[in-house]
């Protein structure tokens, strides 16, 4: 039984945009190659954050600790969690799962 807070290799694998179905390793280390000047330019990694816009600000947050030499940004919410949310900001926008 892993603590919610705990760091996971499994982490890297999380997908933060789960309409493209990007993980947050491949988020983080196009941040690190290509160091855009926008997080908005993140949709150049695989189209993260270009579907129903749920992901954005988690996105502009991985950017941020990226940009600031942090070497493992992290979600502060379970996967469970996450998923669930997004479902109920689909919902409220009126998008279909
Ligand atoms: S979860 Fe990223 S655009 Fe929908």
């Amino acid at each position: 039984m892993s603590d919610e807070t705990e760091v996971t290799p499994e982490d890297g694998e999380r997908e933060v945009c789960m309409c493209f179905h990007v993980p947050l390793n491949k988020i983080a280390k196009y941040v690190r190659l290509h160091r855009p000047p926008l997080a908005s330019e993140l949709a150049h990694c695989y189209g993260a954050g270009t579907g129903c816009g749920w992901c954005i600000p988690f996105l502009t947050k991985i950017y941020d600790e990226v940009m600031a030499g942090e070497e493992n940004p992290s979600i502060s919410m379970s996967a469970e969690e996450y998923k669930a949310r997004r479902a109920q900001y689909r919902k409220e926008k009126g998008l279909e799962e």
